[in-house]
């Protein structure tokens, strides 16, 4: 179906893509996988359209295409579905799908005609979508599922998926991945960038690695291993379970007592959450999203009004206070989206590095900013966290997904206060990253500062928490030591445990 050969893309001096190969044959799911920056999203810009290829040869049914564009590409069966969806809030889900396609009866839009198409795509390959919805109505798996069809209705027959379950839920990946195979027994052509080797290794009939814009090399699912892609990834091996550092739990950092907060869902409301964080443990909290971990987040952090009880940090009340006054008062907080809260994607990795510090001693004397020491401190911060390319004046616009999140994770846990909220630290990084990010976490806690960890991966809750809270529908439905939870008790716990009102386990 395509045959990408010799691809070279460089943005100014960045080569984001120096050598690269890729093939995709009928009917099967191949991933595309590499460490942030590696180029795979540049690749399959490319490939659709989105930027012109500096060098290299692509073919598509055989045929060569010395110049495409959007619009050749979709002519030519290509759908992308990005990381960022691309849809109209105000519209209907059926509206979105057929914007810009829309058939035609006479000069008015045949809506009926519409939505028997699109209701043929839904019932084929089994994916749940309610038409009437507007998109602000709708969950992102959902969302994603629009963006499937709508590739669909174009009449993709190739279709790129960048980092789809970065966003998903676990619930929400095992139904992508029946769409996924669906799709797949139906003749398409999949191309899935993940980070997660699991996946990989569950969804894929071939894989290709990508290192530093290289073409690595190619290999069938039945014949490799995770530890196998993971070494052509990086070069070296990784081992992500790494043991544990013991926790020396001292003074209450955190007291969330008896807390309520609205949310946006009946069940993401918070009715009555109690919890601490001490001195040097983490605590994480285990849940599946959007039972309330966001707004508890929010209720902490000052993003989100408590209607009744309390917070407290470091034993001085917080609740309610502005964000700006909880950071001072020792909060740090790695916020779920990076995107609208962890950066300001206008300004350089250098300003985003220092944004929460500068002005205070040692980067401001008087009104002048020590432009110097800042330049020195991003560039170290660079250099410890791997955030590349390593180059702190360049605008965090064009940073990979993965690095883009390195530089809040280095920014908040640089910072030292008291506790550090850390919510979904590791997400969208790739595997070298995780497992600096998590010794960092480790290193932040050893050194004496409590740690609050959100995350949908039971396994990154699993390795790195002393104790764990699980909350489902607003409610914490238990407590376990690390040493007592497993997947299997956390899960019955996450979906309600006991009964919503009834707590189990047995520390607190
Ligand atoms: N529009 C752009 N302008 C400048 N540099 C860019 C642009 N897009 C990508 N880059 C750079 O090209 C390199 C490859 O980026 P790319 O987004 O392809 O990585 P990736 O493999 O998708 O990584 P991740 O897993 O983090 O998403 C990175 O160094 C990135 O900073
Ligand atoms: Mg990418």
């Amino acid at each position: 179906m395509i045959e990408m050969k010799d691809i070279v893309k460089s943005f100014g001096n960045v080569h984001a893509v120096k050598s690269g190969q890729f093939t995709l044959k009928k009917g099967e799911i191949h991933s595309l996988i590499g460490e942030n920056g590696a180029g795979k999203s540049t690749m399959m810009k490319l490939l659709y359209g989105m930027y012109p290829i500096d060098e290299g040869n692509l073919r598509i049914h055989g045929e060569n295409i010395p110049s495409i564009t959007p619009k050749i590409a979709i002519e030519k069966g290509i759908g992308m579905v990005h990381q960022e969806f691309m849809l109209v809030n105000e519209l209907t889900v059926l509206e979105n799908i057929i914007l810009g396609f829309e058939p035609r009866h006479g000069i008015t839009i045949d809506f009926d005609k519409a939505r028997k198409t699109v209701e043929q795509y839904i019932s084929q390959y089994g994916m749940d979508i309610q038409l009437g919805k507007r998109i602000n109505q709708i969950s992102v798996g959902e969302a994603q599922r629009v963006e499937i069809i709508k590739t669909l209705t174009r009449g993709a027959n190739v279709i790129i998926l960048d980092e789809p379950t970065a966003v998903l839920t676990p619930q929400e990946t095992r139904q992508l991945f029946v769409i996924l195979q669906n799709l797949r027994k139906d003749g398409k052509s999949l191309v899935f960038i993940s980070h997660k080797l699991n996946e990989v290794m569950e969804i894929s009939d071939r894989i290709s690695v990508m290192r530093q814009g290289n073409y690595i090399g190619s290999v069938n699912k039945e014949e490799t291993s995770p530890s196998e892609l993971a070494k052509m990834m990086i070069g070296r091996e990784v081992f992500l379970n790494m043991e544990k550092t013991q926790a020396k739990p001292g003074e209450k950092v955190l007291e969330v007592k008896d807390v309520w907060v609205s949310g946006e869902k009946e069940i993401s409301k918070i009715r009555g959450v109690s919890l601490d964080v001490r001195e040097g443990e983490i605590v994480g909290i285990a849940g599946i999203d959007g039972n309330g971990q966001s707004e508890l987040i929010e209720a902490i952090t000052g993003l989100r009004q408590v209607e009744k009880g309390s917070v407290l940090l470091d034993g001085k009340d917080i609740t309610n206070l502005s964000p700006k006054k909880i950071r001072k008062g020792g909060l740090s907080h790695i916020p779920e989206d990076r995107n609208t809260r962890g950066l300001n994607r206008s300004m350089s990795i250098k300003e985003n590095l220092i944004a929460v510090s500068v002005s205070e001693p040692p980067f401001c004397r008087g009104l002048v900013q020590n432009q110097k020491d800042m330049l020195e401190y991003a560039k170290k911060l660079s250099e410890v966290f791997d955030i590349r390319p390593r180059d702190p004046e360049i605008s965090t616009q064009s940073l990979s997904g993965g690095n883009a999140q390195k530089v809040v994770v280095a920014r908040e846990v640089s910072i030292g206060g008291k506790l550090l909220v850390a919510s979904q630290p590791t997400r969208g990084v790739d595997i070298g990253a995780i497992e600096s990010i998590r010794k960092i976490l480790q290193e932040v806690k050893s050194k004496g500062m409590g740690v609050l960890l959100i995350s949908a991966d039971l396994e990154e809750i699993l390795s790195l928490s002393d104790r764990i809270v699980v909350m489902h529908e607003g409610r914490i439905t238990g407590r376990l030591k690390a040493e007592e939870a497993n997947e299997d008790n956390l899960g019955l716990l996450m979906m309600g445990g006991a009964g919503p009102a009834e707590e189990r386990g047995s520390t607190t």
